[in-house]
């Protein structure tokens, strides 16, 4: 038989196929029957008449319950009404999979927990499809601009010896005895190992021998905030750059950006119409992004009614407050060197500050980008090792990246789940990851 999907419909008009999928919902006024099948690609709607099927068919149709696997047959139609432009007129169904009664989720609304806990199944709703297609459409526009730019895809370790971002922030995990009486990593046994927060460190390595270089995938952040943006595993891509300065790292990140909003406003229009996401807001993100240093967000926040202390970094509530009075992503650059990480190299016009950046996405998202150019200088990254009381031993290999042909470099990482709330125009970052791990849920 001519099995085809949803998606391909249109190019079939008068033909009849067969389609594979989920009874989605229906409705029937007793002589004629309506049936929504989705099939991963799309949906659509099958109209039977019960003078045109057989008994047996009709019969099928009488049986059938919500979320029954299905395979159908029928002759395309145009139709304007519907979203994807046609309609079938069914001639044959044969039921795959009866469902159980009583489908847990329903048109009616369900609280987040009960969601949450039926993720498995909330994954099919229509709302999810489309954040998913989303995602994906993001992923891919990421890997295509980041090739077309020379950047390579080079894949970090997972078990780590070390912390990257916040040592209070590691998920620990034992890990095989390596030794009594070699000092290890952190401790001296050498027994533990940690999730990795970030690839950086190693993209470093990486970019020694490719000269630009990126990885996507998960990392891990044991971190105890149960906010709408964070997640304690979640995906992560670092993007590193030889010889690229910090000026030339944000033009990067901000052709990235601009590109990954082009690419989902042109390739899932329709996903964006599901979701209910006013487009008009991701047309205006443009190049050049709003700048401005850390010290005059401060000052602007203060102005707006922030307590923010001079040395502090932008909390949740500032981020929102700043970034709803702008319509397109800002750079905050310049943080107080003391409070952020290692590996940033210092403003040689002001060594108090880092040559470092946040990207803050519009319409009260923040944060979605952090980056840095890093310390290039062999002397001084070993003293930011033993000021931040990092175990030295475990850094030697990074300080040999300063010690055989050390170069200027930047880079930065992007919070993938944060990229797709804001595009999707989601308020919480659960909904923009298949199975979200938070404080309170490793389930299902
Ligand atoms: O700002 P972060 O901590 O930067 C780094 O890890 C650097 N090593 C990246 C680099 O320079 N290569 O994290 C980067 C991004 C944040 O901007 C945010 O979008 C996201 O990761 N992020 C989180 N997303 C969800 N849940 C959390 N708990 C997150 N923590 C950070
Ligand atoms: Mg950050």
């Amino acid at each position: 038989m001519n099995t085809c999907f949803v998606s391909d419909l249109s190019k079939r008009l008068g033909e009849e196929v067969e389609l594979k999928g989920w009874a989605y919902n229906f409705r029937s006024s007793g002589k004629i029957f309506f049936l929504q099948l989705r099939d991963g690609s799309g949906r659509v709607q099958i109209v039977y008449g019960k003078p045109d099927v057989s008994e047996a068919v009709w019969e099928a149709l009488s049986s059938l319950r919500i979320e029954s696997s299905v395979i159908v047959r029928g002759k395309v139609k145009e139709d304007a009404r519907s979203p994807s432009g046609v309609e079938l007129t069914g001639v044959a169904l044969e039921i795959v999979s009866l469902a159980a009664e009583d489908y847990p989720i329903s048109k009616k609304e369900h609280g987040p927990d009960f969601l949450l806990e039926h993720r498995h199944l909330w994954l099919r709703s229509e709302s999810q499809w489309a954040v998913l297609h989303v995602r994906d459409c993001i992923i891919r526009a990421t890997y295509d601009h980041l090739r077309s730019r020379g950047f390579v895809k080079f894949d970090t370790p997972i078990l780590t010896p070390t912390a990257c971002e916040g040592t209070t922030e590691l998920f620990e995990m034992d890990y095989f005895d390596m030794g009594k009486g070699e000092p290890s990593a952190v401790n001296t046994d050498g027994t533990k190992a940690y999730l990795a927060q970030s690839g950086q460190l190693y993209l470093e390595a990486g970019i020694m021998s490719l000269g630009r270089a990126f990885d996507f995938g998960p990392v891990f952040r044991a971190e105890k905030s149960k906010t709408r943006r964070h997640l304690t595993e979640f995906w992560m891509m670092d993007a590193e750059a030889a010889f690229v300065e910090h000026e030339e790292n944000m033009r990067v990140q901000e052709e990235l950006v601009i590109e990954i909003v082009r690419r989902v406003l042109c390739e899932c229009a329709h996903e964006l119409r599901i979701l209910e996401r006013h487009v008009e807001p991701l047309q205006n993100i443009q190049a050049p992004f709003f700048r401005m240093t850390h010290a005059e967000a401060v000052a602007k926040l203060r102005e707006m009614g922030s307590n923010i202390g001079e040395k502090d970094d932008l909390g949740a509530d500032d981020e929102t407050m700043l970034t709803q009075a702008f319509d397109r992503p800002i750079f905050i650059e310049k943080y107080p060197a003391e409070v952020k990480a290692f590996y940033m190299k210092r403003d040689p016009n002001d060594p108090s500050r880092a040559l470092n950046n946040d990207l803050l996405a519009p319409e009260g998202y923040g944060e979605i980008i952090g980056g840095s150019q890093r310390e290039d200088d062999y002397e001084t990254l070993k003293r930011r090792i033993e000021e931040h009381h990092l175990p030295m031993s475990a850094f030697e290999w990074y300080l040999d990246l300063r010690r055989w042909g050390s170069v200027p470099h930047s880079g930065f990482g992007f919070g993938l789940e944060r990229i797709v709330a804001w595009i999707c125009g989601l308020h919480h970052v659960r909904e923009t990851i298949p199975f979200p791990r938070m404080m309170n849920r490793l389930t299902p």
